[in-house]
């Protein structure tokens, strides 16, 4: 905290002009204040990290997505953990720790309710950053994704895209756990394939920087795809539509390769598959799920604790780097989920 003893000072970058096509660093100014006052309801968090979700890249747009856009002169907006410091809220208490919808800043006025909840963090075995990560967005859309939007079953050949990644890593492995017999990831380039298959227990990693991908998913699937977990859309979305099973389903998570930057996305072409295999197309928004994320928590922790899920963390530190790691997302970053430490809990 960049604070003395009796006056606290609450740094923010704030967002000072909409991005225009990639996000980049000039986009936020960095300013400091007073630590925000609290009303009826609400509670005061100091920040300890911050999360990085492609979606904040939509929250930046004009019309925001499936949120608020965030206006010019507002902190950005983020997924965060953080520590009760005030609370007009008897729900939470000073000293908690809490997860949920927070902001680049020191000091975050938060609001318990709305879409996520503001959640309660258990006393954990494991490190407090993965409630952002494996307990967080990713691991709880994997979950989600994989145990009822695809319906994952014994014997099934699963696709996962953007299989480095935050989500894709976890859904790998959460597929073999119920049950699929192949699974199979795809990530950019021959190091991340690697990867993939040391650290995510997938059978083969495609490379889809390579001319010849659909071919080789094509051999590594020869009876085509029964469940697709489509992270990126696109291109590799319309491919895939090629080299699905009859009755195969498909999951829509994210269109990383659209990179965000407005809410109109290349469509597929190939979609005339849905008819002649009788495709499911299915999308995902972990909102819908904020009820059963408790029980799907304790799912993913007991296999945490058995040793049958592995989580990979990329965990970076200070403040001051909060928006150039934002664009890292969309240009290339190591794999596992991307956190900022700001603070220890006191
Ligand atoms: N619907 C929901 O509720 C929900 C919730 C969580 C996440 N999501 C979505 O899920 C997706 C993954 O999120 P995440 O947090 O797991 O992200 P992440 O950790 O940043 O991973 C994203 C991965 O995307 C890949 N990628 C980036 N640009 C690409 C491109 N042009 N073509 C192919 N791959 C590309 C990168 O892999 P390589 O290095 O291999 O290229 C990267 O590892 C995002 O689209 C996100 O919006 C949706």
């Amino acid at each position: 905290m960049n604070a003395t003893a009796n006056t606290p000072v609450n740094r923010q970058w704030i967002l000072q002009r909409r991005p225009q096509g990639a996000v980049s660093r000039e986009d936020f100014a960095f300013v400091e204040g007073r630590v925000p006052e609290i009303g009826d309801g609400d509670v005061l968090v100091r920040s300890l990290y911050f999360g990085y979700d492609a979606s904040q890249r939509i929250w930046l747009t004009d019309d925001g997505g499936y949120m608020k856009p965030i206006m010019p002169g507002e902190p950005m907006r983020c997924m965060g953990i953080g520590q009760v410091t005030d609370s007009r809220n008897p729900d939470y208490k000073s000293g908690d720790l809490v997860e949920g919808f927070m902001s680049w800043q020191d000091y975050a006025v938060v609001r318990a309710d709305g879409p996520m909840p503001l959640r309660h963090l258990p006393k954990a075995d494991f490190p407090l950053s993965w409630n952002l990560g494996v307990f967080g967005v990713g691991g709880l859309t994997a979950y989600f994704g994989v145990t009822d939007g695809l319906k994952v079953k014994d014997g099934d050949t699963v696709v996962i895209s953007a299989a480095t990644g935050a989500t894709g890593s976890l859904a790998c492995q959460i597929a073999r756990l119920h049950g699929a017999k192949t699974v199979i990831g795809i990530a950019g380039g021959a190091d991340k394939c690697n990867w993939v298959v040391e650290n995510t227990g997938c059978d083969a990693c495609v490379d889809y920087k390579s001319a010849d991908w659909t071919n080789r998913l094509a051999e590594l699937a020869p009876n085509g795809v029964d469940a697709y977990f489509d992270n990126v859309g696109g291109d590799m979305l319309d491919e895939m539509f090629l080299l699905m099973a009859p009755k195969g389903r498909i999951l829509i998570c994210g269109a990383m390769s659209q990179g965000y930057t407005g809410v109109k996305v290349q469509g597929p072409t190939n979609y005339m598959r849905i008819c002649t295999h009788q495709l499911t197309v299915q999308g995902i928004l972990l909102f819908n799920y904020a009820q059963q994320i408790p029980q799907a928590a304790q799912q993913i922790g007991q296999w945490v604790m058995e040793g049958k899920l592995k989580v990979s963390e990329n965990l970076q530190e200070g403040f001051e780097k909060a928006p150039d790691l934002l664009p890292t997302m969309f240009t290339g970053k190591d794999p596992g989920k991307l956190v900022l430490r700001i603070a220890d809990p006191q």
